[in-house]
């Protein structure tokens, strides 16, 4: 794994922005995977206005979002189907078609799972993935315990993570327990990993991710398994690292 280390969360999202830009660059019809949460809202804020600066283009670009609640549809407003509309889809002129997010309110939730593993599997490697970390380590909604083989499947979300998650809605009761999830292999395929770490209630978070043994129960450690996976952290996420004297090139 590759650290970058930069000052803040703007400097965060700004370099993530620009890894993204210029591997779009590159391949303009590239597979790029989503990730939801407050990390990437920085990143995804510095795209659109390259996108409405620069006319970086989104037209053949397919994206494939890590994770949904279960129960909620595409139109609630806690959605993850809402948040990247709002937050990024509606700001650039990527296609409808080509945006693939799973269906938290499909009839079938377990052939949901089968058939968005399936509509992976179909267009391929995703290019590059952007992940954020939970304080327990997770990756997507891949909760500490999952099986690194796993494919996209219904999760029952940790307590600590329906507390995290709480402050986007009114009460902790109207989160919903269970999320479909990219599973942590199908996490694993794709070519390239973009981790954003920010701010100091992740630096636990990052410490075990560098000191820890690849663990089930800490699942963001399977990325020291991939082979091109670059981490950008700020001072803040980087703090307890520092505390614990470990320095990086
Ligand atoms: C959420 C999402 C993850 C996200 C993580 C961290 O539960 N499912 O994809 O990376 O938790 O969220 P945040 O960026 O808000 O700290």
């Amino acid at each position: 794994m590759k650290l970058i280390l930069v000052k803040d969360y703007q400097e965060m999202s700004k370099q993530a922005a620009e890894y993204v830009i210029e591997k779009l660059l590159q391949n303009p019809n590239m597979k790029l995977g989503l990730a939801t949460g407050g990390t990437p809202i920085g990143t995804y804020k510095f795209l659109i206005e390259d996108h409405k600066r620069n006319g970086t283009s989104y037209q053949n670009v397919k994206s494939f979002n890590l994770d949904e609640y279960v129960g909620l549809s595409a139109t609630n407003e806690n959605s993850y189907h809402y948040y990247m509309n709002d937050v990024f889809f509606n700001h650039i002129d990527i296609k409808k078609k080509n945006v693939h997010i799973p269906s938290g309110d499909a009839p079938d939730i377990q052939k949901e799972c089968e058939d968005y593993e399936t509509v992976l599997t179909k267009h391929g490697r995703v290019d590059l993935q952007i992940l954020g970390i939970g304080n327990n380590g997770h990756i997507g909604f891949n909760e500490p315990g999952t099986s690194f083989d796993s494919k996209t499947h219904i999760v029952k979300l940790a307590p600590s993570t329906i507390r995290a998650n709480s402050r986007y809605f009114e009460s902790m009761e109207e989160v919903p327990t269970r999320a479909v999830t990219m599973g942590i292999s199908t996490i694993m395929q794709s070519k390239e990993i973009l981790l954003l770490v920010s701010g100091e209630s992740k630096s636990k978070a990052l410490l075990k991710l560098w000191e820890n043994e690849v663990d089930e129960y800490f699942p963001a450690s399977v990325l020291k398994k991939h082979p091109a996976v670059t981490v950008i952290a700020d001072e803040a996420a980087y703090a307890e690292l520092r505390a614990n004297d470990r320095a990086f090139a």
